[in-house]
């Protein structure tokens, strides 16, 4: 069992700290499977990365408060997405994408965890030797010229999957806890392989052309991949955005870096205080 404080949002001064917002729980007890690195010293890439995939070891087998806010992270359920992407050289897509099932990030190998010492924003480099997509799709547009009009079950598999994250982070207060707000990240993919079936590409009239078309974009997989690279990119930043802001609104950001500033010192106790 781990103590989880929850925050009293009455007093005067945790409302002014919190900047007027909600009530939430926290750990206020550092759980065993984190270990606390000092980004003021050499070794401390070394010793986040080493941290930061032990406690990614310990999502994935289940911590239940993300469980319950976020669900399981393999497979991992996700909302619908809406897509639309016009005029590149490759594609014209409109799509929406419901009932997506991620699989694969159960697998996920950390391979380098920087934090600046300046702003606290991350780099992370992640692999996953598979992230496979299930969902039912609605697409109106062009890949690699074959125009589309459809909609039914599809599915992009894709093999060794190198992940480099960019995320932004700003520091706040929290019941005598410095922690991150995860404020955007930004991730550039690089593939090893990729396949992919959509079933009614043109609403089912034509089964022969759906056969041919899901051929062709498997055999041309790194220009089909380089057309859907945005909606990709989407899916795993809301994927990596909603997931930390869930685990780093409840873990503090101290537990994983000892040494980390107060916000109050980092950005000047004035505009804390009034912002
Ligand atoms: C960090 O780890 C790498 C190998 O994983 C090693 O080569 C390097 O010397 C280590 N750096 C420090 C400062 O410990
Ligand atoms: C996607 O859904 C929106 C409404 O949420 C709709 O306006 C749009 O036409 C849909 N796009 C496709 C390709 O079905
Ligand atoms: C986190 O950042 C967002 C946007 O940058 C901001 O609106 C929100 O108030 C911040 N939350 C806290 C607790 O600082």
């Amino acid at each position: 069992m781990h103590i989880i404080g929850l925050l009293v949002c009455a007093g005067m001064l945790q409302l002014l700290l919190l900047g007027g917002s909600h009530c939430a729980a926290f750990y206020t007890e550092k759980p065993s499977y984190i270990e606390s690195c000092r980004i003021y010293e050499p070794a401390f890439t070394n010793c986040s990365t080493r941290s930061i995939q032990r406690f990614m070891n310990q999502v994935i087998k289940g911590i239940p408060e993300i469980e319950e806010s976020f669900g399981p992270i393999d497979p991992m359920k996700q909302d619908q997405l809406v897509f639309q992407q016009d005029n590149s050289d490759v594609a014209t897509i409109s799509a929406n994408l419901t009932d997506m099932l991620i699989r694969g990030f159960g697998k996920m190998v950390i391979k380098e965890s920087r934090v600046s010492k300046t702003d606290f924003s991350w780099l992370t480099k992640i692999y996953l030797p598979t992230m496979r997509l299930d969902c039912k799709y609605q697409m109106i547009g062009r890949i690699l010229l074959v125009p589309l009009r459809g909609g039914g079950d599809m599915f992009l598999e894709i093999d060794d999957l190198n992940i480099l994250m960019s995320t932004k982070t700003s520091l706040y207060e929290k019941g005598g806890y410095t922690f991150y707000n995860i404020t955007s990240t930004r991730v550039k993919l690089d593939v090893g392989k990729v396949k992919t079936h959509m079933e009614d590409l043109f609403n089912g009239h034509s089964k022969e052309v759906e056969r041919g078309a899901n051929q062709f974009f498997n055999d041309n997989w790194r220009d089909l991949f380089e057309a859907l690279r945005p909606l990709v990119d989407e899916t795993v930043e809301r994927t990596m955005l909603k997931l930390l802001q869930n685990m780093f609104s409840l873990i503090p950001a101290n537990f994983f870096v000892e040494d980390i500033p107060n916000s109050l010192n980092l950005y000047g106790r004035k505009t804390q205080l009034i912002a």
